[in-house]
């Protein structure tokens, strides 16, 4: 049996995405120890060695978060083993693509980069909502960034889909707080270590310690810190939160 650090997730089913690596892969142990169970969805297969993990309570997922199809499948697996869904972490995300300025961006690099970052979040809650709607009410939070937030020359495409996540989430709130469905957006700062990150790292050695000074506390975050973020909204004490943006930055946009 799995070591749980609390119960404040006990009975809980939750869908966690891109929960492969970083702060997808965090948030599916955090809740996992918190007492959920786990649905982990990846597309790479790094989702079965999170599952590994803790194969008592997180089962992997091969599904593309941008494919409603395949968006449908979890929800109703999910549904059918465990008969209710009450969490959903939209983590999947992806930079480095359509990463130039606007005149030079491609057009279906553009979509790719909408689709990842920003039709997964709609899909996901697209199918899970009914599911929490039957299961008498949810937590979702949607992954947005500090993108949304503050930007650079060639960030135009990444910044708007984080920032569409924001504008999406509160209508999403607005929406279903009477069938007490709470949703809200995280916006991490710099994590690091990710599958993101460390790509970033590869290509630009210097950009850990340049993104990690723009923070109060010169230092990136790490997912653990912002899964335990997720856990708390995920979890009853955050039971008066909904239609919020939580920012998880160190202290970066406070500059
Ligand atoms: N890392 C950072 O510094 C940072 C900062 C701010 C916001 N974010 C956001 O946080 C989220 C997580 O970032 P991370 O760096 O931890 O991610 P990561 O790169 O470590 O992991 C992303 C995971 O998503 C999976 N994935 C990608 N496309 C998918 C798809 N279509 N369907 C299913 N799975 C898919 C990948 O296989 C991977 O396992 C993203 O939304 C990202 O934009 C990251």
């Amino acid at each position: 049996m799995a070591t749980l650090d609390g119960t404040r997730l006990a009975g809980k089913v939750a869908v966690v995405t891109g929960a492969g690596i970083g702060q997808g892969r965090s948030t599916a142990l955090r809740l996992a120890r918190e007492g959920a169970h786990v649905v982990a969805v990846d597309v790479s297969g790094a989702q079965k060695d999170t599952a590994a993990e803790l194969p008592d309570l997180i089962e992997p997922a091969n599904a593309d978060a941008t494919n409603a199809e395949q968006w449908q499948a979890v929800v109703a697996q999910t549904t059918e083993r465990h008969g209710r869904l009450d969490i959903l972490c939209n983590v999947v995300g992806a930079a480095g693509i359509a990463q130039a300025r606007i005149p030079d961006v491609d057009e279906d690099d553009y979509d790719r980069l909408m689709s990842i970052n920003l039709k997964s979040v709609f899909l996901g809650m697209k199918y899970a909502i009914p599911a929490m709607v039957a299961s008498g009410g949810g937590s979702i939070i949607n992954w947005s960034s500090v993108g949304a937030l503050v930007s650079s020359p060639t960030t135009s495409v990444y910044g708007a889909s984080k920032a569409g996540i924001l504008a999406m989430t509160r209508a999403a709130a607005r929406e279903w707080g009477e069938a007490n469905i709470r949703v809200n957006s995280l916006v991490p700062g710099f994590v690091y270590p990710t599958g993101m990150t460390l790509m970033g790292e590869e290509k630009f050695p210097e950009s850990v310690a340049r993104a990690a000074s723009k923070s109060a506390l010169n230092r990136p975050g790490h997912p653990d810190e912002i899964a335990a973020v997720a856990a708390f909204l995920a979890s009853d004490d955050a039971s008066y939160i909904t239609g919020s943006s939580l920012v998880v930055d160190g202290g970066w946009t406070a500059g």
